[in-house]
């Protein structure tokens, strides 16, 4: 499909979150789309989750029958027989991994990471001929382009990114379009001339490529203020499609308030007028966008349209029904406690090795408990949010605050940066169900994110203990 005609599919009214690490996987964005809506799969992490889905047995055949459809066999046979075991494996035995990103071609890594956003894409997509997202951080760099050429070449509709200022992956998007090599600037720590690092891949490097061209999927960055979304639309390396303006009561990440940092007595950052968008403003600029933060409420579609909204886009609702990856245990028990009283959501801007505030559920029961956490062993090893950092030597390492302090500080990091931070990588895997198995018998623990919102969920669930995605969108159209 061309460029233009992807330009005239009409737009959706519901865009549903991308929620990572593989909470909004293929069965969630399929199910809303199929529905008429936008399901946006995330993209974060998708090697590792599609290497453990195999190492688990691949229950019900769906990696391998989108594998099948890739169009790079040798990748294909190489992906089966390095993590497919049709058993599974034996309890307590550790998913093999992927080698972490580093700067530089690992034709391996690289070749499975496109083979891995083929897959979520692929399954997301079946059957129903509609439009499907995916959805990236910006602040994790590394494995962007391998991972938007492995969603392109599935046909992916939509791209949002958030989580930073995604000012080249429109052009980005416009090369792999084409196969072509991309660069995009490397933002390492102690660079003395940050100009001069850039990340680059080119499909040819990993035995891939094409003849036709890919359909260039719109691109939709996650913002929070007015000033990046007209910095986005002037300075981006190429077209921008569309926005989606995310306030601060959204689950996952938030950007951190703006001005002098204040904080509630519980040590939860305070936002203020200054982080609210002018959604009047964001109209002038012409494009269409997208509401989140709140916004999963009857009423909320009209209130926005009045605005010059296209819609909203909504996660805390979506993310605890049938269709969405985390555990049924995890589901169960969040609704559970939602039945009986309002679950807290606390706002922590110490738990995300990113440093920006990152929103966690306060259950009852221990799943998010800090002592259940503080027992477990700092050890880094899938590394999606290492930063790069160049030594006083000139070399270039990886660093990570969640990782053993002492690695921390060897590679030069402030000893006070280490406290209450979270191993995102392993925790997010285990709240979907892939949680790494540890020598000592342990099996990682998670941490629930979610949106403001779950304090109200009460309201939508009216009694009922498990939905399906189909009701939340009743719901929002209601
Ligand atoms: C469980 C969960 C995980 C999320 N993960 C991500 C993510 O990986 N990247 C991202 O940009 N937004 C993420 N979000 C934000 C959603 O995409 C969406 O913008 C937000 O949830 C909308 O606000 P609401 O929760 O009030 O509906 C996540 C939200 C939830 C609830």
């Amino acid at each position: 499909m061309t460029h233009a005609l992807a330009l005239t599919m009409p737009l959706p009214t519901i865009i549903q979150g991308g929620m990572g690490v593989g909470v909004s996987d293929w069965r969630l964005a399929n199910a809303v789309s199929a529905l008429g809506q936008l399901g946006v799969v995330s993209g974060t992490g998708l090697d590792t989750v599609i290497a453990r889905r195999l190492q688990d047995g691949d229950i019900g055949g769906h990696v391998r029958r989108a594998i099948e459809a890739f169009p790079f066999a040798d990748v294909a046979e190489e992906a089966l027989r390095r993590f497919f075991r049709p058993a599974g494996l034996a309890e307590g035995t550790a998913y093999a991994g992927v080698p972490m990103f580093r700067v530089g071609t690992n034709r391996f890594r690289d070749a499975f990471t496109v083979l891995a956003n083929f897959v979520e894409v692929h399954l997301a997509k079946e059957g129903h001929g509609k439009s499907v997202g995916i959805i990236y951080l910006t602040k994790i760099q590394m494995p962007t382009q391998p991972s938007l050429y492995g969603s392109m070449l599935a046909g992916v509709d939509y791209v949002l990114m958030g989580a930073g200022i995604p000012r080249e992956i429109p052009g980005a998007l416009d090369l792999l379009s084409r196969h072509e090599p991309g660069h995009l600037k490397l933002e390492i720590d102690g660079s003395p001339d940050p100009e001069a690092d850039v990340l680059s891949f080119d499909p040819a490097d990993v035995g891939m490529g094409g003849r036709e061209d890919l359909k260039r999927p719109k691109f939709l960055p996650i913002i929070a203020s007015n000033s990046l979304a007209t910095m986005m639309v002037r300075r981006s390396t190429g077209q921008v499609d569309g926005f989606v303006i995310e306030g601060p009561t959204a689950g996952g990440h938030n950007a951190p308030p703006r001005g002098k940092k204040v904080y509630n007595e519980q040590g939860e950052p305070l936002y203020g007028e200054r982080d609210v968008v002018d959604l009047d403003q964001i109209a002038e600029i012409g494009l269409p966008f997208w509401v989140a933060g709140g916004t999963g409420r009857p009423g909320a579609i009209e209130e926005l349209k009045r605005h010059g909204a296209t819609g909203i886009q909504v996660g805390t609702l979506f993310a605890f029904c049938d269709e969405s990856g985390l555990t049924e245990e995890y589901k169960r028990t969040v609704i559970r406690e939602a039945l009986d009283a309002p679950v807290h959501v606390r706002t922590d801007d110490r738990a995300s090795p990113t440093g920006f505030p990152f929103k966690t559920v306060g259950l009852e029961r221990s799943l998010s408990d800090d002592a259940v956490y503080a027992k477990r062993a700092r050890i880094c090893d899938l590394g999606y949010l290492r930063v790069p950092v160049r030594l006083e030597k000139g070399s270039v390492d990886y660093r990570c605050p969640a990782e053993p302090e002492a690695d921390w500080e060897r590679k030069g990091g402030e000893s006070d940066a280490t406290a209450g931070r979270r191993c995102l990588c392993n925790a997010l895997m285990a709240n979907i169900g892939l949680g790494q198995r540890r020598s000592d018998g342990s099996t990682e623990p998670p941490l629930l994110t979610s949106g403001d919102q779950l304090s109200e969920i009460g309201r939508f669930l009216a009694g009922r203990d498990r939905y399906t995605a189909s009701d939340v969108i009743d719901y929002l159209l209601g």
